[in-house]
Formats: structure tokens, C-alpha cells, sequence
């Protein structure tokens, strides 16, 4: 017995593996349950007790001349003297990809469609002053909108405000620029208003604005078809005639959305129409705050909510969802 001990000695000793799972079996084989260690020493309970003493010292040879060579292959101590040391700033746990918010998605949804007809896109500040907010747009003194139930001012005398719309961007864009002009701005933009499942006192808007020589109200009326046709699949839209301070003849677009399920019938109130924006042909005061000649240059303007088009498109009954940002509800947007 002292021999076949001595000869698995040497077999460890001389055990030259590298891989893992090499070193790992030469440990199974020796050391595991059913190995060599645990089946000598279940003969060592049969020995005589004058053999015990010799055999015992044999079979801890053998066991500390595995752990040695364990020890020694090692990974961390083949490679100690070349590795580099822990990044310790790494996180402990690996990252979870995040997802875009489905405001942003429909925001880029509708981006990209008016860049492929050469618009680009344009910003403003969400803090502005009166001439861009109200005064440039021809909104009048008494128009509610100047309201203290509707704008959040920052300072009065001379006004400061949250801007209540992203129209103000069009006034800004025309100052700077000459026509003609094809622009989008998407923003934030802040009123005064109850918080309920239908409005929230911040939100997000798009505002179109294309000024040149001979824009009529037959191109608006294209550009919005072929809008709702990429973003609804529907080029099927209703103008009705409204009033907006900034445009003559304004009207609000209404896209046709069917009656094809319940839903649809709750959504559009039986009707089939759903109304998704405002948009009109500028009007000639608002060209001429800006210095534009409204006899050479003529041109149209919209503008929409965007929370209101994620509720439609994602059939969302309460607008405060996109607000609470509950990572279960914006995790179902990971694949769009
Ligand atoms: N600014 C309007 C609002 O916040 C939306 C709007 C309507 C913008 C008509 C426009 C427009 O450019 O032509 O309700």
C-alpha cells in the first residue's frame, strides 16, 4: 500500500497539466469525493494500528504534495508577476442596457419624417421673454394664454416666462435667418394646468414653420398627408377651420383613425376622426415683427403635442405614465 501511495505522490508531483479543465480533473481524480485520497484512506480504517502511524504519514505526504502542486498552477500565481491590478472603479454588477423614453421615440419618429422632405431642426430657450413667447406671434394683450392661470412667469415688468409653446422658436428662427426657411423645433414647453390623466403642466412639442415665395395652403395640406401617412399609415385627414393669433386661416387636423375595435370608439369618441395638431398659413403681422415682406414671402406653420400622438400610438389611457418613468412601463419600449 505504501508503495501504490509513494507512486501517486511522484504522479502528482510530476502532474504537468496547464488548462483549466485539465488541473481540474488531475484535482477530481486525486482529491474529489470518489478520488484517490478518500479510497486510500477508506483502507487505511482496515490497517493494523503499528501500520496506522508509517501509512498515516504517507497518505499526508500525498495530500499536501497535491494541494502543492494545486497551488502552484494557480491561475493568478502562473500570471502575478505581469497581470494588472483590479480596476476598482468598474461596477460590481453588469450594466442593464436602458431604453429610450417612447416620447423621444415618437419625437425622432417624427423628426426623421419631415428631414426626408428637407426639413431640419431648430432650437429655442424654454425660458423666454414676452416679444417671443406672445407679442411676435400676434397674440393679443387680453388673449388668455397671457393669462397668470396659464403661463408660469419667472419675472414680471419686463415678463420672463416659461415658454407656453414652441412657436416662439419660429420668431427666433426668422430673426436670424432669411427665407427661405424649412424648419422643425421639438421642446419642452410649460403651462399652468391641472395635472390629470389628460394634461400634465410640462410637456413636449413640435413646431413646423416653411416660409418662401408661393407657399399656399394646398402644400400644408400635402405635407400633412404625407406626415400622417408615414407616422399612422392614414393619409386620410380632415381640416377644420380654427382660429390660432399667429396664422390666417388656421385650422386643426384631424387624422382618420377608424372604428375598427372598441377602443377605437372610446379613443375617438365614436367619431373615427382623431384631432393631432394646429397649423395654419403664417400670418402677414407675424412676417412683418420679423422683417420678413409678407408681399414676397408667404408660408405655414404646426404645431403638436407629442405626448398626445405617444397616447394614440401606443394606446396609452393616462398621460402621467410618461412622466413617472416606471422602468417597467419604459422597458417595454427596449425593441423600438
Ligand atoms: N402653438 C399652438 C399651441 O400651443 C399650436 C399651434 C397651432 C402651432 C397652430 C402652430 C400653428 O404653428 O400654426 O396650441
Amino acid at each position: 500500500m505504501i508503495k501504490k501511495i509513494r507512486e501517486y505522490r511522484e504522479e502528482a508531483e510530476n502532474f504537468a497539466g496547464t488548462s483549466a479543465e485539465e488541473i481540474e480533473s488531475f484535482r477530481i481524480r486525486f482529491l474529489g469525493k470518489k478520488g484517490i485520497v478518500n479510497g486510500i484512506l477508506q483502507e487505511f480504517k482496515s490497517v493494523s494500528n503499528e501500520e496506522k502511524k508509517e501509512l498515516g504519514q504517507e497518505i499526508n505526504s500525498l495530500k499536501n504534495a497535491v494541494a502543492e502542486k494545486l497551488e502552484q498552477l494557480k491561475p493568478e500565481k502562473k500570471t502575478n508577476s505581469t497581470r494588472k491590478p483590479e480596476d476598482l472603479s468598474r461596477p460590481a454588477y453588469p450594466f442593464s442596457l436602458g431604453s429610450r423614453h417612447p416620447v423621444n421615440i415618437v419625437r425622432n419618429k417624427i423628426i426623421n419624417i419631415f428631414k426626408s422632405i428637407g426639413f431640419s431642426v431648430a432650437d429655442g430657450p424654454e425660458i423666454e421673454d414676452d416679444w417671443h413667447n406672445f407679442t411676435a406671434l400676434n397674440l393679443p394683450e387680453h388673449h388668455p394664454a397671457r393669462d397668470m392661470q396659464d403661463t408660469f412667469f419667472v419675472e414680471r415688468d419686463p415678463d420672463i416666462l416659461l415658454r407656453t409653446h414652441t412657436s416662439s422658436v419660429q420668431i427666433r428662427y426668422m430673426e436670424n435667418n432669411t427665407p427661405p426657411i424649412r424648419i422643425l423645433a421639438p421642446g419642452r414647453v410649460f403651462r399652468n394646468e391641472a395635472i390629470s390623466s389628460r394634461s400634465h403642466c410640462i410637456f413636449h412639442q413640435i413646431e413646423g414653420l416653411y416660409i418662401d415665395k408661393n407657399v399656399s395652403f394646398a402644400d400644408l395640406k400635402q405635407t400633412l398627408q404625407f406626415f400622417t401617412r408615414e407616422l399612422f399609415g392614414q393619409s386620410k385627414i380632415r381640416l377644420r377651420p380654427s382660429f390660432f393669433p399667429f396664422t390666417e386661416p388656421s385650422a386643426e387636423v384631424d387624422v382618420y383613425w377608424g372604428l375598427n375595435s372598441e377602443t377605437d370608439r372610446r379613443i375617438t369618441k365614436g367619431t373615427g376622426w382623431l384631432e393631432i395638431m394646429g397649423c395654419g398659413m403664417v400670418d402677414p403681422a407675424v412676417l412683418e415683427n420679423v422683417n420678413v415682406d409678407p408681399d414676397e414671402y408667404s408660408g405655414y406653420a404646426f404645431g403638436m403635442g407629442i405626448e398626445r400622438i405617444v397616447m394614440l400610438l401606443y394606446q396609452m389611457g393616462d398621460i402621467r405614465i410618461l412622466f413617472e418613468n416606471d422602468v417597467r412601463m419604459l422597458e417595454q419600449f427596449r425593441a423600438l
